[in-house]
């Protein structure tokens, strides 16, 4: 569910039109709904609520301070992935108690900001990561809290790009190996091994994987206590997926079904870190059209969001509803299913400015006719549009606006020229 909804046929956010916002502020412009981002929070909230877990967004979804405060405010926590993700979640209010820290390669730097913010635990995930871990820690006399995580190794289930739980990646420690590299730190003086992590991948839209991650997180539990762990701690990680082309997401309950008897069973506090899942569909990314033009047999859409707006179509094809937000008596509503064949649309690439043939936000795309000046809405851009942004092609970052009813606040201004050479050295 969101709060994006055509009424007379202009496109709003809760209670404002967008093309009010555009007007004021440009485009390209990210724009949030408040109510969908405290919806999908609560939404996790109560589907868990019987083992009254400790969810900790996910900084790197959308670090955007007024969001992660906004999380905070409700009950949030944070998950970072690295220093600069800390000052953030400390930024936004977070205290140290409720953050973890995630990510394959931590700076020694990292390590002592993190201990010095008394984090709640780390995420470790490698056994050379940990003794760095350690020795700092032992530096800095604050002992380290830790989790291991695991990579499951299980079958492939998202894009391959953002699969994390199969054999052969980057994360985690082998499962294989875990437990013989855990004996040893039992009662280690500056590390304490407080609990099991795994995040299996993004966006995951069934509940087996989670069945199975939590089915053999359960006995590395059980082995790592009778080795003489304390374990308190089980870390799902995030991976909850949300609709894109379809509606095809699971609502939150469908994975508390399966996570929430296991974390019962094993007596562990939960942790989880979902990101996409509470911004993903709470924003959008607003364009307007500069030309259209046929060529090659194709029809174009050139506007002015691009690649360095929004990376996922380019570097995952990922689908990304697209609509006019006003689009003409004529015009169906938009599909929520995406159908091959819509009345009244023609096939459009959808594309923008930047000098690279990768440089698009849709494919082969069923659209009504669009002209110049007309305003696009992209649909569930809220995580990984910002947060991924660059200045590539001297393009300046957009503007982000939260809407909240009928009020809405600019929580990030348009970035200027001065703004991208801002960190270079005066010539
Ligand atoms: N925890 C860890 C350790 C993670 O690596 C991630 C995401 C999350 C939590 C949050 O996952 P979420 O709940 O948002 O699915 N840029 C890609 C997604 C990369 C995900 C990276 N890790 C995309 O745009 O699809």
């Amino acid at each position: 569910m969101d709060h994006f909804s055509y009424r007379r046929r202009i496109l709003h956010c809760e209670e404002v039109p967008i093309p009010s916002l555009a007007e004021r502020y440009g485009t390209p412009l990210y724009v949030y709904s408040k109510a969908t981002l405290l919806h999908h929070l609560r939404q996790l909230q109560h589907a868990f609520a019987a083992v009254r877990p400790l969810i900790c967004y996910s900084v790197k979804t959308n670090g955007n301070l007024h969001i992660c405060r906004l999380m905070i405010e409700h009950g949030a926590g944070a998950d970072v992935t690295s220093g600069g993700e800390l000052y953030r979640a400390l930024r936004s209010g977070a205290t140290g108690d409720k953050i973890v820290f995630a990510g394959v390669g931590k700076t020694d730097a990292e390590f002592r900001y993190a201990l010095d913010s008394n984090i709640l635990m780390f995420n470790v995930e490698s056994e050379a990561e940990l003794h760095a871990l350690a020795e700092v820690a032992g530096q800095l006399g604050r002992p380290a809290r830790v989790a291991l995580r695991v990579n499951p190794a299980l079958p492939p289930k998202t894009h391959v790009k953002t699969d994390t739980s199969v054999k052969g990646t980057k994360f985690g420690l082998d499962i294989d190996s875990l437990l013989e590299f855990a004996r040893p730190m039992v009662r280690h003086p500056h590390v304490q091994v407080v609990g099991l992590h795994m995040h299996l991948g993004s966006p995951i839209l069934t509940t087996e994987p989670y069945r199975e991650g939590v089915e053999k997180g359960l006995l590395l539990i059980d082995a790592l206590r009778q080795q003489g762990h304390p374990i308190e701690y089980l870390n799902m990680g995030g991976g909850f997926g949300i609709h894109y082309r379809r509606q095809a997401a699971l609502p939150a309950s469908a994975f508390a079904e399966v996570i929430v008897p296991a974390v019962q069973k094993a007596r562990c506090k939960l942790i989880l870190e979902p990101g996409r899942f509470i911004v993903g569909n709470a924003g959008i990314l607003v364009s307007r059209v500069l030309y259209t033009k046929d060529s090659g047999g194709k029809h174009f859409v050139i506007q002015d969001a691009a690649m360095n707006d929004l990376i996922r179509p380019t570097l995952y094809d990922s689908f990304h509803r697209i609509w006019p937000v006003a689009p003409a008596d004529d015009i169906p509503a938009p599909p929520t299913d995406y159908e091959d064949d819509i009345p009244g649309t023609i096939k459009t690439e959808v594309v923008g400015p930047i000098c690279e043939s990768g440089d698009f936000l849709a494919h082969d795309r069923r659209l009504p006719p669009l002209h110049r000046g007309e305003l696009l809405a992209i649909f569930s851009a809220g995580a990984y549009g910002m947060s991924m942004s660059s200045n590539y092609n001297g393009r300046c970052r957009a503007a982000e606006v939260l809407v909240d009813g009928a009020t809405h606040r600019l929580i990030r201004r348009r970035e200027t020229f001065e703004d991208l050479v801002r960190a270079e050295i005066e010539v």
